[in-house]
């Protein structure tokens, strides 16, 4: 219907291209993942400065453990130092941090951060940044069916509840960047209705104005849901 409102309230991303930018400037892997990091914060601080209520993004996936250790043990650093650093942040933002996906692989520093930014944002109103690390979307699937095992009658709204995104909205938009057309495991259930943008820009040069004309093309689609238009 025509009626509904035209501002999304979940925005996804698939962050991909790091390591292409970093190629096509003859700079290691690792420096494209360090811009990709400032990317997050220019992307949050436009999500939410939009009133836009929540932002997901995949950071890191059930399968990046497959690239090599160097890369893996940089991208935990990384995300370490994210945390350390922007948990004071987000707080002085009034905005609340989640990490999906599963915390069971993490050392314990970062399982403290993780717990701490869980402690410390919880509740927080000025919206909600996911961050999905360790994330893939039939493991979600998996741990939700566990569970939810010895239960009869499962619902939508019950499997619903047994994902990392329990109580939030399911994503209007979820955005590609990096050129590839696929979803590579992510928000496999919660983005069955959702508006999908693979753009071609790399994750770390992507912009707020890039962003505006996803927002604005997406305010001028007609979601049918599976209905007619009227
Ligand atoms: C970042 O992009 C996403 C992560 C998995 C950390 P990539 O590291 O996949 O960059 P490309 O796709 O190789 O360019
Ligand atoms: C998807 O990017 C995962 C993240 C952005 C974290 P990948 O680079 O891992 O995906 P593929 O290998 O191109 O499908
Ligand atoms: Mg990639």
């Amino acid at each position: 219907m025509k009626s509904e409102a035209r501002y999304p309230s979940h925005i996804a991303v698939i962050m991909d291209g790091n390591g292409r930018w970093a190629k096509k400037r003859h700079m290691p892997r690792s420096v494209g993942h360090m811009e990709g990091v400032k990317t997050i914060d220019r992307i949050a601080d436009a999500v939410f400065s939009r009133g836009i209520g929540y932002l997901t993004l995949f950071a890191f996936s059930t399968e990046n453990w497959g690239r090599p250790a160097s890369e893996v043990s940089g991208l935990l650093g990384l995300f370490k130092k994210y945390l350390k650093k922007n948990i004071p942040v987000l707080i002085g933002k009034n905005i609340c941090l989640n990490i999906l996906g599963d915390v069971s692989a993490f050392d314990e520093e970062t399982l403290e951060l993780v717990n701490e930014a869980y402690e410390k944002t919880h509740g927080l109103g000025g919206g909600v940044l996911n961050i999905c690390f360790n994330y893939g979307g039939r493991a979600e699937l998996v741990r939700a069916v566990n569970s939810l095992s010895g239960k009869t009658g499962i619902t939508e709204r019950d499997l619903s509840d047994a994902l990392y995104t329990r109580g939030m909205p399911d994503p209007d938009i979820v955005i590609r960047t990096g050129g590839e057309h696929r979803i590579s495991n992510f928000l496999l259930y919660q983005s069955a209705y959702s508006e999908i943008y693979f753009v071609d820009t790399l994750w770390p040069d992507f912009s707020g104005d890039e962003l505006d004309k996803i927002i604005a093309d997406y305010s001028a689609t007609d979601r049918r849901f599976g209905k007619i238009s009227e």
